[in-house]
């Protein structure tokens, strides 16, 4: 856990601009700067950041956030990761509550980069000097340049070459970077010989482990690195710090299962593809490309093995997959991988068969289909039942009325009744809590303009009186209540603070949103507290004046009733004239 008060003060140093100008070129229009958006493809500017507000809006696409989401969805970064990088870029040092154990570990680990990045440049080195490692690379069809791309390297035959690297040779830091080890003698000795290393570098540019193959024949034909606090091979996707760029401009990206495959792709330009790390295909890396890519085309051998690691992949899809976005699978002729196909054939042949891929949708029918006997009943309630857990994962509602529709011709029933068999809530899973962006009433425009004015100046939160607070009760006004909580007492000061503070609020969306309609507003505080001042007396009126009607309809009964018609007499004369005069209605 990272202190919310550290990401505050973080959010105080940090420059949006400068951390967005370092991934997309930034112009100056007025208060704020433009450029086109890298979140989806667009001709005019549309992608805004505010220097005032420090964050970014996307007029064409609706993307925003502050530095950190930035960085987490350009950076495809984990939150924490996002921060540590900023705080690096203003030297702040992120504090973090953590076991003892957890901390020795990351002090191995902010150690390992230093560790494993100089073994990339010593293997890197030793190929200039080993003519039978760059012939094995020149062999597969490698340009001096493509392996330059990718740091490829060269570790030399023989049991200590590190040690001309590492005066530490026999210290604990190469072993835990999973570099050397030690025999039964308590002998030290490379885990890498003869082969070419393929360094694997995460998305900040660290190398983190590496992959390592022997030239030519022989067992193992991969060596890869171990896991250790720097790499976990179900987060990271070989090739991805190097095709992020061209993963945008392409509009999609390619996951294949090998290291050559990616470099041999990169040689013949189609430079968007990544590879798994020897693993299958996990949640979190289909997370971490979606947030790259719209489209996402696993590339598979045409076999048996390659249909059931498809087959992984789709399962492990569904529940990260929105509507808008792609999953595509391209089985490759037997005997084939990307690496050999495109060499044979070239990119555009390649390319072809990508744009031929199907997607996830038939695979998913035909998988379902392709285990039953259709014919028999028993067959078809088979195939409901394999369907159910499937569907029930699946997060985009518009594809999967049209998988449940399919699905129900071939099982001859109404797809009303498939659905409900499968449990399947119309719009949404009935068996998690229902999706509160979807479910909630949009906000009323009162509700909206409160957000509005607040959102830009969150401080306005902390002079809330009690009655004022009490206003709020309403359903209607919920999202404007919470954000009042939520700043009350926080020290937010800015809008960028205000999305972190409210990063896991069910309203998070929603106070996005609103914070892009700000962005082109003309703003000054004396309007705003006009504003902010209006809504309440506009509320308060609402509550005295109905009230009022109320009583003015029963009659007052007594004198305690009496003594309130007239307390709302006046108080309704009081708030009729602020509103008339000075105190604006904010909409
Ligand atoms: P080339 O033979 O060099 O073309 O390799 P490839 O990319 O065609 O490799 P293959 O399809 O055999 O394997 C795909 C991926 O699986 C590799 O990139 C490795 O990550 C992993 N892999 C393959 N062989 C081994 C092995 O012997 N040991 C381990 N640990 N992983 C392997
Ligand atoms: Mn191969």
């Amino acid at each position: 856990m990272i202190p919310q008060s550290f990401i505050q003060e973080l959010l105080g140093r940090v420059d949006i601009v400068d951390v967005v100008d370092r991934h997309v070129k930034l112009k100056r229009a007025g208060a704020n700067y433009l450029a086109c958006c890298p979140f989806h493809s667009e001709k005019t500017p549309s992608f805004t950041v505010s220097p005032a507000k420090q964050f970014y809006h996307c007029f064409g696409c609706g993307a925003h956030g502050t530095a950190v989401g930035f960085l987490m969805e350009y950076g495809g970064m984990g939150f924490v990761e996002a921060v540590k990088e900023l705080a690096q870029g203003v030297g702040m040092k992120v504090p973090e509550v953590r076991s003892e154990q957890a901390a020795r570990r990351a002090e191995a680990g902010d150690d390992l980069y230093g560790v494993l990045l100089k073994a990339a440049q010593f293997y890197r080195a030793r190929l200039k000097d080993a003519p039978r490692a760059i012939g094995y690379l020149k062999q597969r069809g490698l340009s001096g340049e493509i392996a330059r791309r990718f740091g490829i390297g060269y570790a030399p035959d023989g049991w200590q070459n590190l040690a001309a690297a590492f005066s530490d040779y026999d210290g604990p830091a190469l072993a835990a970077a999973g570099l050397a080890k030690t025999n039964e003698e308590g002998r030290r000795y490379d885990v890498f010989r003869d082969r070419i290393m393929f360094p694997i570098v995460d998305v900040r540019g660290n190398v983190i482990g590496f992959g390592a193959r022997v030239l030519g024949e022989g067992e193992p034909k991969y060596l890869n690195s171990p896991e250790t606090p720097v790499f976990e091979k179900g987060r990271e996707l070989y090739g991805l710090y190097q095709a992020r760029r061209t993963i945008r401009e392409a509009g999609r990206v390619v996951v294949v299962e090998g290291y050559m495959d990616v470099v041999a792709l990169a040689q013949h330009g189609v430079d968007y593809a990544v590879a798994t790390l020897g693993t299958a295909t996990t949640p979190l890396h289909v997370q971490k490309l979606a947030r790259q890519s719209d489209e996402i085309v696993f590339c598979f051998d045409g076999d048996e093995a390659g249909r059931r690691a498809a087959w992984r992949a789709l399962e492990n899809s569904l529940a990260q997959l929105q509507d808008g976005k792609q999953v595509k699978f391209l089985f490759l002729p037997e005997g084939e991988d990307p690496d050999s196909y495109v060499r044979k054939h070239g990119k555009a042949a390649f390319e072809a068969l990508l744009d031929r891929a199907a997607p996830l949708s038939r695979i998913l029918l035909d998988g379902l289909a392709g285990r039953v006997d259709l014919s028999t009943a028993e067959g078809r309630a088979k195939c409901i039942h394999e369907a159910k857990p499937l569907l029930k994962q699946m997060q985009a509602n518009l594809l999967r009325v049209q998988v449940v529709r399919e699905l129900a011709e071939k099982c001859r029933l109404p797809p009303e009744e498939v659905a409900r068999l499968c449990e399947l809530a119309p719009g949404g899973d009935r068996s998690r809590p229902p999706e509160p962006r979807v479910a909630r009433p949009s906000p009323t425009p009162l509700a909206r303009a409160m957000l509005r004015v607040l959102v830009s100046n969150p401080t306005f939160a902390e002079r809330l009186s009690q009655e004022q607070r009490a206003l709020l009760s309403s359903p209607e006004l919920a999202p404007v209540a919470e954000l009042v909580d939520a700043l009350k007492d926080s020290g937010v000061a800015s809008p960028a603070m205000l999305f972190e503070a409210t990063r896991e609020s069910q309203y998070a969306m929603l106070y996005q949103d609103v914070a892009g309609e700000t962005l082109t507003a003309a703003e000054d505080v004396e309007s705003a507290q006009a504003d902010w001042a209006g809504a309440f007396i506009q509320l308060e009126l609402v509550c005295v004046q109905s009230e009022y009607q109320r009583l003015t309809a029963s009659g007052a009964r007594n004198d305690a009733e009496r003594k309130r018609f007239q307390e709302l007499s006046r108080r309704l004369a009081e708030l009729k004239g602020a509103a008339g005069n000075g105190a604006r209605t904010p909409i």
